[in-house]
């Protein structure tokens, strides 16, 4: 499963990436607002600094103004995919970018018919998002599920991409599915690093090399 990093904070997409753990980035307007800088500048620092795709969303919400924004957005960097929500009218502009030759990411996907609607309209990737369905006490692996074996019954090349991701067992649940990637918080993929027995199984390593008095360096 690809990692995605969603977030617009350069420092937190620079530090995972210089460990390896950075296969694209996902942003939207919320997090572009949270960065407080223009989007297409932050946007374009974040292309510069990673090899994998870079997700940015239109905010116009009619099919041709989706259009103009994807293309302005796309001339941003060659790893840019154009992210639109899962509107008809996004549909539409889906179909356009997507035929242009743009990465297109279908986003706000709630259920298995948007999934196939936006694969239907050469989605690069489609975003279904597990924790608002989750908050709605749905549970938003089965959506992965059922995208993955929708998808997988006729070939479909739209990648699911996990989004919405809260959680480190979010992670770990959606890789099991077979998402395609997940899209998390920088704070989501540090706490998958944490467990309880390897604190505690390390502070007795280190207290019994104290009392032999190991020293390596
Ligand atoms: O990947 C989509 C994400 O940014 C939304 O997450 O936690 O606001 O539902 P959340």
């Amino acid at each position: 499963m690809k990692f995605f990093v969603d977030t617009a904070d350069v420092d937190a997409i620079r530090e995972l990436n210089e460990l390896g753990m950075v296969d694209g980035v996902t942003t939207n307007p919320s997090l572009i607002a949270k960065s407080g800088r223009d989007i297409l500048e932050v946007t374009k620092e974040i292309c510069d600094m990673v090899d994998g795709p870079v997700s940015a969303e239109v905010v116009a919400t009619e099919a041709d103004a989706m259009i103009e924004e994807g293309r302005k957005l796309a001339k941003i960097a060659d790893n840019i995919a154009v992210k639109v929500p899962l509107t008809w009218d996004g549909l539409k502009a889906c179909k356009v970018l997507s035929d242009d030759g743009n990465m297109v990411n279908v986003t706000l996907c709630f259920s298995a018919n948007q999934a196939l609607l936006a694969a239907k309209a050469g989605a690069t990737f489609i975003s279904p998002f597990i924790g608002r369905l989750d908050d709605l006490n749905l549970d938003g692996m089965d959506l992965i599920a059922d995208i993955r074996e929708i998808y997988d019954n006729y070939g479909f090349d739209t990648q699911i991409l996990a989004a919405s991701i809260r959680s480190a067992n979010h992670m770990s649940e959606a890789a099991k599915i077979g998402a395609d990637v997940a899209t998390a918080p920088p704070a989501v993929i540090h706490k998958m690093a944490e467990h309880v027995l390897t604190d505690k199984g390390l502070a007795a390593f280190l207290k019994d090399a104290e009392k032999a008095g190991i020293k390596i360096v």
